[in-house]
């Protein structure tokens, strides 16, 4: 089986919590380190919570670092409204086995990631699943990374409606000058909220997950359970029978079949200076690769990027909740 050499960086968060568990247990993944920054929750938490999940999956081997602690030119916003106070729908995840063994690495958050990067033989894939601040310092202060990033898969934007704004979607919203940087610095491919809320899941899968012999599954069943009470009202994920969605941890299922998403090179400019739309990632769906250019008002030829509009929601699912039950 074909791997790859991956970076996540995370900001743990219920499905970022459930992201990681998929990742590690899946073989595709040569998982490198994780990077924690501060968005769903605080740094400090987002580093306890990353620690622990690595923990229990079996995975405290992998090093985890500590990046920025507040987004490049605003103040952190932590989301526990939606991700509980602890970040991990207040769960207690030492009841899911043995949590605390891992250590932080030392190392500052840039460095440490300059040096698995530059030092790994084959070009590294980052899965940005949080907002963008660690990755813009990176790329900042030493961009002779990006020699060796294969991609940016990215967890953030939202071409039409938002979620932390009418048009800004929380990711890029906590740090629209991080994910301006990063997008115009390294090939990227976004994962925007028209997707991130496809892959949903029934009370009955979550029952499936909770009544599993394995205490990874009965944690995803717990957390997919936290998140569905925020989600009560939101129509892109409570609709028929569907209660909750596995938001991150589709990104990563995506990686192991692309072919489940509708993938189109577009321009994408994230707003900065305008306080209606802050963090809005304007993609420009008028010019898509392979026609021909036209002249178009407002038309940007760069940053060019990858953009999943379109997903099978119930196929990623399926990848999710198999790899979990087996
Ligand atoms: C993003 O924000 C957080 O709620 C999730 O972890 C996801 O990364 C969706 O807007």
């Amino acid at each position: 089986m074909e791997t790859i050499d991956v970076i996540l960086d995370v900001d743990t968060g219920i499905d970022d919590a459930m992201a990681v568990l998929f990742a590690v247990a899946r073989e595709e993944f040569n998982i490198l380190a994780v990077s924690c920054v501060a968005g769903n929750a605080s740094l400090e938490r987002v580093g306890r919570n990353t620690r622990e999940i690595l923990d229990l999956a079996g995975a405290r081997d992998i090093p985890v670092v500590l990046g920025a602690d507040r987004p490049l030119a605003q103040d952190a916003a932590p989301a526990g409204h939606v991700h509980g106070l602890n970040g991990v729908a207040d769960l207690e995840l030492a009841d899911y086995g043995d949590v605390g063994l891992g250590e932080v690495d030392p190392r500052p958050c840039n460095e440490m990631l300059r040096e698995v990067i530059l030092n790994n033989p084959r070009p590294v894939t980052i899965i940005e699943l949080a907002p963008m601040t660690n990755l813009a310092h990176l790329f900042r202060d030493y961009p002779e990374v990006l020699g060796n990033v294969e991609k940016v898969w990215v967890m953030g934007g939202a071409a039409t409606v938002g979620n932390a704004t009418p048009v800004a979607e929380f990711n890029t919203w906590h740090d629209p000058e991080a994910a301006d940087i990063c997008l115009k610095a390294a090939p990227s491919l976004l994962y925007p909220l028209e997707v991130f809320y496809s892959p949903r899941v029934t009370d009955e899968d979550i029952a499936t997950l909770r009544s599993n012999s394995s205490p990874l599954a009965n944690l995803a069943g717990d957390l997919l359970a936290g998140i569905a009470k925020p989600y009560e009202g939101e129509p892109r994920v409570t609709t028929g029978a569907y209660r909750s969605c596995i938001g991150d941890a589709g990104l990563v299922c995506l990686m192991v079949n692309p072919e489940l998403a509708t993938i189109r090179r577009h321009p994408v400019r994230v707003s900065l200076h305008d306080p209606l739309t802050r963090g809005m990632t304007v993609v420009d769906q008028r010019w898509v690769d392979g026609l021909e250019v036209q002249a178009l008002p407002m038309q940007w030829t760069e940053p060019i990027v990858e953009v999943a509009l379109e997903i099978d929601g119930d196929a990623i699912v399926e990848i999710f909740m198999n790899t979990l039950l087996r």
